[in-house]
């Protein structure tokens, strides 16, 4: 029993679910997701089949991925419908907030939790895509049921369906698509576990994914590599701002102690990408700077490991695929999405409601100060 004056004020450690999902290790660097080691999945099964993987624990290959493409590219379709009109919640300045708002206006079928999980999953492909393109002036691309989720999620976030970014984009929504009890997750779980629907679960996860926190921004990696550009210093750039007193984006993790696996498997999707592709030279200068924060970090922090974690790889990967900077977070949550509805439906089937403790320090009637 805790005494009453302990406070886990940031859960850490607090085991609050049992789940099947995924399991982060953050001394072995592995990352499992549903009896598969991450590097595997990422790098041999499609968007499709993680999600079937994770919504009913179908194997990949074992036939999910055709049916899998089918209900996906249905609930894209059903999205692409809506759009005219979302337009009010989609022209918003931050992609976060116009995914928040033209998801919550979604009415998934109420029996069948499989498509209302699609729905949501192909929708915030849809919404993100549409909410980029608005943002630049362009018309909303409607989506493409022929094409793949990733290739789709591409060309309507992009205008362009290039199969060598596709594949890329593909192992980068499934390296994202679930990481443990994460804060969007859990935020997701504690609104499933009211017995509220699986809408509001994952728009009250947006929301906690919008938190630079947690979704942040890999933009200023993306800024750090420009201002070493190739051919610099890396060392002594990094060595003034750790001076001054700045942390190293991309570097270092609250649960990982070794390099962070979904690091690797971005590093190398980047390879999918054509020799002349301008994401090649930032990835050279990526690694040389990843060399030079890991010997710097390691003088300083000689106790304490502090490798690269997702964020650094992100910002190479998604900017290669000529995603901007804004378009980074909205990218994170339509991977995600599909593991907060694994989430919402195995809280559902095995969870009870999360409802925490507080202490209370403020003043009680009757005694003294
Ligand atoms: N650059 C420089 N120093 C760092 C660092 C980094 N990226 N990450 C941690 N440290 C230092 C801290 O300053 C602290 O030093 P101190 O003991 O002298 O005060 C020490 O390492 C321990 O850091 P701590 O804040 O306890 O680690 P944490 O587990 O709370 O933080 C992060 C994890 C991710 C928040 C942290 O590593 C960080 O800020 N990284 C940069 C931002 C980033 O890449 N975020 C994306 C995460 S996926």
């Amino acid at each position: 029993m805790r005494s009453d004056r302990s406070v886990d004020s940031g859960l850490e450690g607090v085991v609050v679910a049992e789940s099947v999902l995924s399991r982060v290790d953050g001394e072995g660097g592995r990352l499992i997701i549903r009896g598969h080691d991450l590097e595997r999945l990422a790098t041999s099964a499609s968007y499709e089949e993680a999600c079937a993987l994770l919504w009913e624990g179908a194997e990949p290959g074992d036939g999910s991925a055709a049916r899998y493409r089918e209900l996906l590219a249905r609930a894209r379709n059903d999205a692409g419908a809506h759009l005219p009109a979302l337009r009010g919640a989609l022209q918003r300045r931050d992609g976060m907030d116009a995914l928040r708002g033209s998801l919550a206006q979604l009415e998934p079928p109420h029996d069948d939790p499989i498509a209302q999980a699609a729905a949501l999953t192909g929708a915030t492909a849809v919404f993100a895509g549409a909410w980029a393109r608005l943002r630049r002036g362009q018309a909303p691309l409607p989506p493409d049921p022929s094409l793949d989720h990733a290739s789709d999620a591409l060309r309507m976030a992009t205008g362009s369906p290039q199969p060598q970014a596709a594949r890329a984009l593909g192992r980068y929504l499934v390296t994202v698509v679930d990481h443990g009890m994460n804060a969007s997750t859990f935020t997701a779980r504690v609104v499933a576990s009211t017995g509220s629907d699986m809408v509001s679960a994952v728009v009250a996860a947006v929301g906690a994914l919008k938190g630079p926190l947690h979704g942040g921004a890999p933009g200023p990696v993306l800024d750090m590599l420009d201002a070493i550009g190739e051919g610099g210093d890396a060392r002594a750039h990094l060595r003034a701002r750790l001076s001054a007193g700045e942390r190293i984006m991309g570097m270092g993790h609250r649960i990982y102690r070794v390099r962070d696996p979904r690091a690797a498997v971005l590093e190398d999707a980047l390879e999918l990408l054509s020799p002349a592709s301008p994401g090649r030279g930032r990835l050279r200068v990526a690694r040389a700077v990843e060399r030079a924060a890991g010997e710097l970090l390691r003088e300083r922090h000689p106790g304490r490991r502090l490798e690269a974690n997702v964020e650094f790889y992100t910002a190479v990967l998604l900017d290669a695929l000529g995603l901007d900077r804004a378009q980074f977070t909205p990218t994170f949550a339509t991977g995600r999405v599909a593991g907060w509805c694994a989430h919402v439906l195995e809280q559902r089937a095995t969870g009870r409601l999360i409802r925490p403790a507080l202490r209370y320090v403020g003043p009680v009637p009757g005694l003294a100060a």
